[in-house]
């Protein structure tokens, strides 16, 4: 194992490897999909299975991925042929995916932007049909704050790993955090009106939760620790000896779900508070950030406005942050497979996603009439479905897979020889050593897959057959991978973090 490169090209600190990680797993789906769906699950017993998934699963997962990349000190494609030569398609998935995810996310990052900016302008009333929808339906102004906001990233990327990424997260992950904080504590002290948001967010209803609540909850750790998508293998290839995975995914753990949480304290009394009739099935989907938040910064009058600013800054790094990464794993892999400059590769990426994110804008936002549509759902909602329940899961039930079934080259049920073939391998994690081997093994593949089955057939239902082109389409492009994997990747060298040049 080489693990000479970090100095080179990597993260200097644990600190800042964890900030870093915890920048891609903290983004839109704490701030704004955690609070909406722990409303729509049963408040309370929605958080508490959450915890408990994140805890078993989730961390488990995570240490996986950021093994595969420290231990091959390479982009995800090398990472899992240095498990398994075959295995590189893999690799190639979970490159496909975030890129995927990057052009719409972008998007949404875009918005963000704009509703900072706006912070400040008084609007005549912050009433949706006057705001939110003739901005996105706009053809050309929410482009141009895409492009703003993937040229923020693409700026980060260009920097490398330690001058870039590593920098920015240590200033704007605690900036984050400091904002957070603020916001949460300012919303408590709205008064009265807080207690009915305070009782809607925490107190359990178990029978709002139900099994389909369950697997929410465990598709909601995924997503939300940004399992499966092959950024914690990238940013885990830069880690080197001083860098601790078992240590470093907990820390990463505990942020973002802590981060959720707080997002979630600060919102819903602020609804109850201000704008009590928007709290319940309203609080879902884009409109919770996009439209009710803007309607409640209005009813605070000036200090609003500082507020909205806040929050929506806050959404702004938590957003970025989480771009970076997903960008981060294709630059990676172009970059070492193909030996082209970093700055150059990252242009070229960010110009493709650029594109490629001009249909998704006017497709989300109801440009043109709402026409541009495929199989009957709007083009973020299609790639969104594609990425995040059909094929993110098999992404993660490969990381680990591999570390509980492949690092062993005799492949053997027995946890304890397992566990000694990660040891040699180098992963140490004390104490846990066992309950993890054990995790990894059998329980977290199973709860993985367990998510992918009832996940597809929850959609299947509540799409009904329109979901088939959601399938077929993720079977196609999988099918894709393998087909360019073998022909082009399969035994030819796909380089390492060694072979970057800056
Ligand atoms: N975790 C991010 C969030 O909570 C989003 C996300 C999902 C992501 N998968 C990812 C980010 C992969 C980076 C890489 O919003």
């Amino acid at each position: 194992m080489k693990n000479n490169q970090s100095s080179k090209n990597g993260f200097i600190s644990g600190i800042g490897f964890i900030l870093a990680a915890a920048g891609s797993a903290v983004g839109l789906g704490n701030l704004w999909a955690f609070p909406y769906k722990t409303s729509a699950n049963g408040g309370a017993a929605f958080v508490l299975v959450y915890i408990i998934c994140v805890a078993l699963v989730g961390s488990i997962a995570m240490i996986s991925e950021i093994y595969l990349g420290k231990r091959a000190q390479a982009n995800p494609v090398t990472a899992y042929k240095k498990i398994k030569r075959p295995l590189g398609f893999i690799g190639i998935v979970v490159i496909l995916i975030p890129t995927l995810i990057t052009c719409y996310y972008c998007v949404l990052g875009g918005w963000t932007l704009r509703y900072a900016v706006n912070s400040f302008q008084s609007i005549p009333s912050a009433n949706n049909a006057v705001t939110f929808a003739p901005f996105v339906s706009n053809v050309f102004e929410p482009l141009f704050y895409t492009v703003i906001f993937l040229i923020l990233a693409a700026l980060i990327i260009m920097g490398g790993i330690k001058d870039g990424i590593e920098k920015s997260s240590k200033i704007l992950m605690p900036a984050l955090f400091i904002i957070l904080i603020f916001i949460v504590i300012y919303c408590l002290c709205l008064g009265d009106g807080v207690k009915g948001g305070l009782e809607f967010y925490l107190k359990p209803d178990f029978s709002a939760l139900g099994f389909s609540g369950i697997i929410a909850a465990m598709g909601q750790a995924f997503f939300s620790l940004s399992l499966g998508m092959g950024a914690m293998i990238a940013y885990g290839s830069y880690t080197g000896e001083n860098i601790k995975v078992g240590k470093s995914a907990v820390m990463i753990c505990i942020f973002d779900t802590l981060v959720a949480f707080l997002a979630g304290l600060a919102i819903f009394p602020a609804i109850s508070a201000l704008s009590p009739e928007n709290l319940g099935a309203n609080a879902q989907g884009p409109g919770l950030i996009y439209q009710i938040l803007p309607k409640v910064f209005d009813k605070m009058g000036g200090i609003g406005q500082v507020l909205s600013f806040a929050f929506f800054s806050m959404v702004i790094i938590a957003a970025l942050t989480s771009v970076i990464s997903i960008l981060e794993v294709s630059v990676q892999f172009i970059s070492q497979k193909f030996k082209t400059n970093r700055k150059k590769t990252t242009l070229i990426m960010a110009i493709v996603c650029g594109l490629c994110s001009i249909p998704i804008t006017w497709s989300v936002g109801g440009a043109y009439g709402g026409k541009i549509v495929v199989f009957g759902f709007d083009l973020l909602t299609f790639l969104d479905e594609i990425a995040n329940t059909v094929l993110m899961p098999v992404g993660a039930f490969f990381a680990c897979f591999s570390i509980g079934w492949l690092i062993d080259k005799k492949p053997t049920v027995n946890p304890m020889k397992t566990l000694n073939a990660l040891k040699n391998d180098g992963l140490d994690l004390g104490a846990f050593s066992k309950i993890f081997v054990i995790m990894v093994k059998f329980v977290t593949p199973l709860l993985i897959l367990l998510v992918e089955i009832m996940g597809v057939i929850g959609k299947l239902q509540s799409y009904g057959n329109i979901y088939w082109s959601i399938i077929i389409t993720s079977l196609l492009l999988i099918a894709i991978c393998v087909i360019v994997f073998f022909a082009f990747f399969y035994k030819k060298d796909c380089g390492t973090n060694a072979d970057e040049i800056n």
